[in-house]
């Protein structure tokens, strides 16, 4: 029932005509709960206050199936202002993007410029900008994308997916580049062909390049709310003298928010990945896939509003 649940909530994340129609409605069922508001003056107030929490964070304009160049330029304008923002304002945060939204759909010069245009701003403002992975057809284009521009700039990152057959192999070919990855289980709907179709692999898997990535010496955000991968963070780095420095806990906004806090209070970087902007439907069709429980949730939301 659950995979049920599931792949219906990954189908309908897909749904452009859904999408569509959520942007002109505004954040309904329950979606602020994980998204922080549709325009930059409320995410400001969101970092704000994790920040004095002691949490960091990193933001995320939302934006879907970017299928022409305008809109492309537009999504790298508000990265723009996001990160403009964050140094204005002082906030603790980093900004994080995915490639379609830069236009990768449609060529990769036009990638290209607006990448360098917010690596530059990025850079002008000392902020680290983390390049999300997106569904398999988009990942060898991204990390290809990835290391021309880790050449150029040091405040640049991206993420590898544990439950992806490839991923082993990404972490051993990336290893010259001194990358700062996040590792995550991955969550999008991939076929048995490229990934691993039990979670128990996708479990184990994920330790196997969390150990990796940081005996290569390399910075590694560990995002994920699951407990045993966390613990099994902690030990590692505890018997590989690893400093804390070397790397970060991740969490998405509103999901496991105590325990977020509860890292930061051991001393541990505590990151939470803070999405805004009107676009926010597929994303919150993805935080329901990942988690049928929340439909209860937005249910009760559904007729609350
Ligand atoms: P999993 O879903 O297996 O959950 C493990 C346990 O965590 C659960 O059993 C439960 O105990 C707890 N838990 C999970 N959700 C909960 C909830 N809502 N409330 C309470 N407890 C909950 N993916 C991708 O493909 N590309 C990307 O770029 C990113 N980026 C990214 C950034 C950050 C900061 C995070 C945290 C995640 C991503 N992801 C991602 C998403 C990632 O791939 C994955 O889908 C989710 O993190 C869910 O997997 P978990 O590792 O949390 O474990």
């Amino acid at each position: 029932m659950e995979q049920v649940m599931r792949d219906f909530f990954l189908f309908l994340s897909k749904n452009k005509t859904l999408t569509k129609l959520a942007k002109q409605y505004g954040l309904r069922f329950g979606a602020s709960r994980f998204v922080a508001g549709e325009t930059i003056g409320q995410a400001v107030e969101v970092i704000r206050s994790l920040n004095q929490k002691g949490l960091v964070v990193t933001v995320d304009y939302l934006g879907e199936f970017v299928d022409n160049e305008k809109e492309a330029n537009e999504m790298a304008n508000h990265c723009i202002e996001a990160i403009e923002t964050i140094g204005r304002e002082q906030l603790n945060s980093q900004l994080s993007l995915k490639m379609t939204s830069m236009g990768l759909d449609i060529s990769n010069e036009l990638v290209m410029r607006n990448m360098r245009r917010i690596l530059d701003t990025a850079k002008a403002n000392d902020v680290f900008v983390t390049i999300d992975m997106e569904d398999y057809s988009r990942c060898q284009k991204t990390i290809d994308i990835f290391k021309q521009l880790k050449t150029e700039y040091d405040n640049v990152g991206t993420v590898l997916q544990a439950y992806l057959y490839r991923t082993e192999s990404d972490i051993e070919d990336l290893k010259e580049y001194h990358p700062n990855l996040r590792l995550v289980k991955g969550a999008y709907k991939e076929s048995e062909e490229v990934a691993f179709p039990e979670k128990k692999d996708v479990d184990e898997n994920f330790k196997k390049i969390i150990k990796m990535h940081l005996l290569n010496g390399n910075y590694t955000a560990v995002a994920t709310h699951d407990d045993a991968i966390i613990e099994y963070t902690k030990q590692l780095v505890k018997e590989y003298n690893i400093p804390n420095t070397q790397f970060e806990f991740q969490m998405l906004y509103g999901i496991r928010p105590e325990r977020q806090e509860q890292l930061a209070r051991e001393g541990y970087t505590m990151r939470v990945y803070v999405p805004y902007g009107t676009d926010w439907y597929g994303y919150f069709m993805r935080r329901l896939a990942e988690r049928p429980a929340n439909v209860a949730f937005v249910l009760k939301g559904m007729f609350r509003k």
